[in-house]
């Protein structure tokens, strides 16, 4: 649900008990303060975990599971970028077999994906997101006034998102300020997991251009190539393989082929889990706003795609 400011999370109409609030030790240096005061005297306890990735470990959140003291009744708030509500969202699904939380998104990627659809997940060493939860927040807030502080490259990540968004809904998105396209994505994006809370068809559409992407940030180790630049660039190759035009894509996003390991990208992009019998699936797009999953190309196509978006 989408609301004009954060405090009406604080005063919503369901019966809530004691408040925990969760962020990030930078988003609680600059937006912590604000949600203190406007949780009240239902605040009962405020938590920091690490930043980025690294709050979306084991060892991240037993030391929250262990510092919480909420009873059933409690809420937990989560303030903070994708890492921080995915990770707070676990422990939420999982502290005393599961909490209601709350999503307060602070970054474009927040508040256009990652806060919306009540995935929630930590990484194990062999992949990220590989354990989780769907917990549903009951609510989620999303204040575009919060990305102002939010530094540009940042804000770049949430770009491919909203470009992502903005082809599957047919509209030009990423042309809109902020308060707009934030609105218009994070609708879109909630209608299409409300249809399929579980992720078991019609949200698959939402990873257009996710299967080279993967393959590319896999093939960099997850280390060289940010998801958004990857994203990015797998927009490309979809609209490429869709016959349909790329310059949207080539002059929002401004994607450059990346330096990675050719056959590496290739074996990962293979091992996408939504391949089935060894044969790769795609999202692709009828037109702008026409999205098609479960597409099958010949193995060429696929791969001449994929070397198109790696460096030479
Ligand atoms: N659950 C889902 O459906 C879903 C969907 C997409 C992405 N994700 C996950 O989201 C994560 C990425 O999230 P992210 O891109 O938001 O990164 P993030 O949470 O690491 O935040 C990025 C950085 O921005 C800072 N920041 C956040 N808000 C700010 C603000 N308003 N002003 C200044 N600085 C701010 C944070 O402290 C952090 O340093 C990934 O782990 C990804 O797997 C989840
Ligand atoms: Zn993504």
């Amino acid at each position: 649900m989408v609301a004009d400011r954060p405090e009406s999370v604080y005063h919503c109409e369901q019966p809530v008990g004691d408040a925990a609030l969760v962020s990030d030790a930078r988003i609680a240096g600059i937006h912590g303060a604000d949600a203190q005061v406007a949780l009240g005297g239902r605040l009962v306890s405020v938590h920091e975990l690490p930043e980025g990735e690294a709050a979306k470990t084991v060892d991240a959140v037993t030391a929250l599971w262990d510092a919480l003291r909420l009873d059933r009744a409690g809420v937990l708030v989560a303030l903070g970028g994708g890492c921080t509500t995915d990770a707070a969202g676990f422990a939420a699904a999982t502290y005393l077999r599961g909490i209601r939380w709350v999503a307060v998104p602070t970054t474009l990627v927040g508040q256009v994906d990652a806060a919306i659809g009540g995935k929630t997940a930590i990484d194990l060493a062999e992949g990220k997101n590989l354990v989780g939860s769907f917990h549903w927040p009951v609510r989620t807030v999303i204040d575009p006034v919060l990305l102002a502080t939010l530094p540009e490259r940042e804000r770049r990540e949430g770009l491919a998102e909203v470009v992502k968004t903005g082809l599957l809904m047919g509209e030009s998105l990423w042309e809109l300020p902020d308060s707009q396209l934030v609105r218009r994505a994070s609708a879109y994006k909630s209608g299409v997991c409300l249809q399929d809370p579980n992720d078991h068809g019609a949200r698959h559409v939402l990873n257009l251009g996710h299967t080279f992407a993967h393959a590319l940030e896999a093939a960099a180790g997850y280390e060289s190539v940010t998801h958004g630049s990857a994203v990015a660039l797998g927009l490309l190759a979809t609209l490429r393989l869709s016959g349909l035009d790329t310059s949207a894509v080539e002059e929002t996003l401004r994607p450059e082929p990346v330096h990675v390991d050719r056959e590496r990208a290739w074996t990962a992009l293979q091992r996408d889990k939504k391949s089935q019998n060894g044969r790769v699936r795609l999202v692709l797009l009828d037109a702008p706003g026409k999205p098609v999953h479960g597409v099958e190309r010949p193995e060429t196509e696929v791969r001449a795609a994929l070397d198109e978006l790696i460096a030479h």
